[in-house]
């Protein structure tokens, strides 16, 4: 399926084929998503099948006004009232208890709905038109990288999607931060654009932040994709490296003649024929902005191993050092 620009007859078309209960690939501000009517539990479904992910994996509901908020959720407490008004449209999902007939097909048989408004004009457009919820997950193959560009929806589904809108580049480039509303104190799900320091602000209270669950946990707590270890990961081999570490590795790699990719942040190594390096932006929001393409970039290249610098361990780096870590947990395991 070949990406279509979206103007108005396409935003028609897109809203047409979801009320068939037919998959749109639409932009948000964060990643691509891959939409279905939320309210047409086989169209939803059909989201599973196509990406080849887990029934029991929560989708999250995408809405364009916060009015629609009580269609999809109960017990609306006074947090996400107050994250909404100040977030929404923007990267933050709230986890709240779900309205009882939300079909569980959307929220992975949980009892809970994670929901946002985006921040992209496509998005909206077709929200708006719509009138309804898309359940709309990353559009990638299950723990795959998520896409930032229509053409990497194209890579990843195929003609799987009924239509994908192109809507340009994604402006944020990792998922939205996901808050969960439904216990007694708030708690970081995702690390994302928007961060713990300003979503504490407006709570006017911390944050508890969960930790990752690893892949062979059972754990039926908090079914959540993007919490286990190894997500977003490429295909090619990747390890995160140390930057003092990184001139001893690159030459041990050179002796063995490998093919490797690097991700680097500050260093600056020798010429290696074997080696293809991207710089990363040393800005940690146009770095977030370009690393699934980068990563992607490499992945196409049929290298031995893809190598990340390792980035600053500050505030500003948090959802980035997230999806790093995940993309190269496979090798640590
Ligand atoms: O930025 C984004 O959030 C993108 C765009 C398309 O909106 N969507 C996205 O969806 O990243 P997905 O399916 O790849 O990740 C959804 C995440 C899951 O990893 C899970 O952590 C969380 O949403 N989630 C959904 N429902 C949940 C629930 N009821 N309880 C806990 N976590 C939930
Ligand atoms: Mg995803």
């Amino acid at each position: 399926m070949k990406p279509i620009f979206a103007d108005n007859a396409a935003i028609d078309q897109a809203t047409s084929l979801l009320s068939q209960g037919k998959l749109v690939a639409f932009p948000t501000e964060t990643v691509y998503g891959l939409g279905a009517d939320a309210s047409n539990p086989e169209a939803v479904k059909q989201i599973f099948n196509v990406k080849g992910r887990p029934t029991n994996h929560p989708l999250i509901v995408h809405i364009s006004d916060i009015d629609q908020l009580k269609f999809w959720a109960q017990k609306i407490p006074d947090s996400a009232k107050k994250l909404a008004a100040r977030f929404w449209p923007g990267p933050l999902t709230l986890i709240l208890n779900k309205k009882t007939d939300v079909p569980l097909e959307v929220t992975g048989g949980q009892n809970t709905i994670a929901i946002r408004i985006p921040d992209h004009p496509v998005a909206l457009a077709l929200l708006n038109k719509f009138e309804g919820g898309i359940a709309a997950p990353s559009a990638n193959i299950f723990s795959r990288i998520s896409p930032t560009q229509a053409s990497h929806v194209e890579e990843e589904l195929g003609d799987n999607v009924d239509l994908i809108l192109d809507g340009g580049a994604c402006r944020v480039g990792v998922e939205s931060t996901i808050v969960d509303l439904t216990g007694p104190i708030p708690k970081l799900l995702r690390p994302g654009h928007i961060s713990v320091a300003e979503i504490e602000a407006v709570l006017e209270t911390e944050l508890l932040i969960a930790t990752p669950i690893q892949k062979e946990a059972k754990s039926t707590e908090n079914r959540a994709p993007g919490m286990m270890s190894s997500h977003y990961a490429p295909i090619t081999p990747a390890a995160l490296c140390e930057h003092d570490k990184l001139p001893a590795i690159l030459n041990n790699l050179r002796t063995q003649n490998k093919r490797v990719g690097l991700l680097s942040y500050q260093f600056n190594p020798p010429e290696n024929r074997l080696m293809h390096m991207l710089c990363m932006p040393e800005q940690a929001e146009s770095y977030a902005q370009i690393l699934y393409t980068c990563l992607r970039d490499l992945d196409s290249r049929e290298l031995d191993i893809i190598l990340i610098e390792e980035t600053p361990d500050t505030e500003a780096w948090r959802a980035i050092n997230d999806r790093i870590k995940k993309a190269t947990a496979a090798l640590k395991d």
